[in-house]
């Protein structure tokens, strides 16, 4: 077989570039190693900057997310029992878009299949062969036969734990990582969200979140340490937990109900450098993982998307300034929301070796964020996304 650009990952990034591309002409294979049901049943982050929601639109995969999408305004930052809100629109003009990053999954795969987009699921053993060289091709087995794709490009789209990032030589790659001493357990219940925004709630107890898909289903998280099982939490300890964290007046109007879905997710910032090697680009978490305290995850992988979907097309019209600035280009936005996500968890979290001065420090930084027009618009222009 042969194709234009050969897309490893079916995630969000992957099935996001295929869409752009074809609709410029431009042929792609998309190799996924789990099955579709598998990839739809992942339950991920809910905000979508403003930039991503152009993109998807610009994509043709905007009018479920238009219609069933809750846009907002503002969200709601407390620490202990007190706490203000942050108005988006006021401070940058901008709102951000709350819809399932499960949804956009579905919807890309709806847009794909309609304009008969080729996606191999369960494909094992993708490898990739003379990225360096101008004629890279890559394998995989499905269904028990070995298969071969040539191609001009390959798109590295294969999630942390995939083989692009792999296949690039150790002695060009570099690693960055900070593993942080907790982890957050999240709870999705059908119950109406306690609150129109989200609340990010700071708290001697630790972190909690509450966010929401719609009107009648709630995503809430708490702050556990590393060593927590799913099994330890009971969905009765859950609430009651949460209803400590969050502020009195939330906790009184609180919906509780039984959770449809429960787990644990550690939290790690890592950035691999270059995002390219030769032919071979990296996308989304397969270059890079934030902690979801700022709701980056897949707003990164989204502005990936775009430095390389304009490059590849820039290419095929005879332009190659794009590819060969891809990897700067998308670093150094990548830079800047590590920076965001990592400030967002270290001012709201409690590590569990902080000390006194520490944690004055993250009190007076949330002080200062209360009173400060300033403080406020600097989180805001990150939090609805920095300009692609
Ligand atoms: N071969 C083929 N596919 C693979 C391989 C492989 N060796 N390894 C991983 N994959 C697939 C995974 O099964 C997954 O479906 O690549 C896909 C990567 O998707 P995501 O992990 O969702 O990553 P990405 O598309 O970059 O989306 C970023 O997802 O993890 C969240 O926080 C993240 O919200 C962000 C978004
Ligand atoms: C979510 O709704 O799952 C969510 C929202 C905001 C975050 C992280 C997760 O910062």
């Amino acid at each position: 077989m042969r194709t234009q650009v050969a897309i490893i990952g079916g995630g969000p990034a992957g099935l996001l570039l295929s869409q752009l591309l074809h609709r410029k002409g431009i042929d792609t294979v998309v190799l996924e190693r789990r099955s579709r049901d598998y990839v739809l049943s992942r339950i991920r982050a809910g905000v979508l900057e403003w930039g991503a929601v152009e993109l998807l639109r610009e994509a043709g995969v905007g009018a479920r997310m238009d219609a069933e999408g809750f846009p907002h305004d503002g969200t709601y930052l407390a620490s202990e029992n007190r706490g203000f809100r942050i108005d988006f629109v006021e401070r940058t003009g901008k709102q951000v878009m709350v819809y399932g990053q499960t949804e956009v999954t579905r919807d890309l795969y709806e847009a794909r299949d309609k304009m008969d987009g080729q996606i191999i699921d369960e494909a094992e053993g993708v490898t990739i062969h003379g990225a360096d060289t101008d004629a890279p091709h890559v394998t995989y087995t499905k269904d028990g036969s070995e298969h071969r794709i040539d191609c001009d490009f390959i798109a590295g789209c294969d999630g942390f734990h995939g083989v692009s990032r792999k296949t690039i030589p150790g002695t060009v790659l570099r690693e960055f990582e900070r593993v942080y001493p907790f982890g957050w357990l999240g709870l999705l219940s059908e119950t109406p969200p306690v609150d129109d925004e989200l609340i990010y709630a700071q708290h001697s107890r630790g972190f909690a979140l509450c966010s929401m898909r719609n009107a009648n289903l709630s995503r809430y998280y708490l702050q556990v340490p590393l060593d927590d099982k799913v099994e330890d939490w009971s969905d009765d300890a859950f609430w009651a937990e949460l209803k400590q964290r969050i502020p009195e007046d939330a906790a009184q109007r609180l919906v509780t109900g039984p959770s449809i879905e429960k787990s644990i997710a550690p939290l790690r910032s890592f950035v691999a450098e270059p995002m390219r090697w030769g032919r071979l680009f990296l996308a989304g978490d397969a270059a890079h993982i934030v902690p979801p305290t700022g709701a980056k995850g897949l707003n990164l992988a989204a502005s990936d998307v775009h430095y390389l979907y304009n490059g590849l097309v820039q290419h095929y019209e005879g332009d190659d300034e794009g590819i060969e600035t891809y990897s700067e280009r998308a670093l150094a936005r990548v830079w800047k929301s590590e920076r965001f996500s990592w400030s967002m968890t270290t001012l709201l979290h409690l590590f569990p070796d902080q000390s006194p001065f520490e944690r004055r420090m993250q009190e007076a930084e949330f002080d200062y964020l209360a009173g400060s027009e300033a403080a406020q618009t600097a989180l805001a222009e990150n939090y609805v996304g920095l300009p692609y």
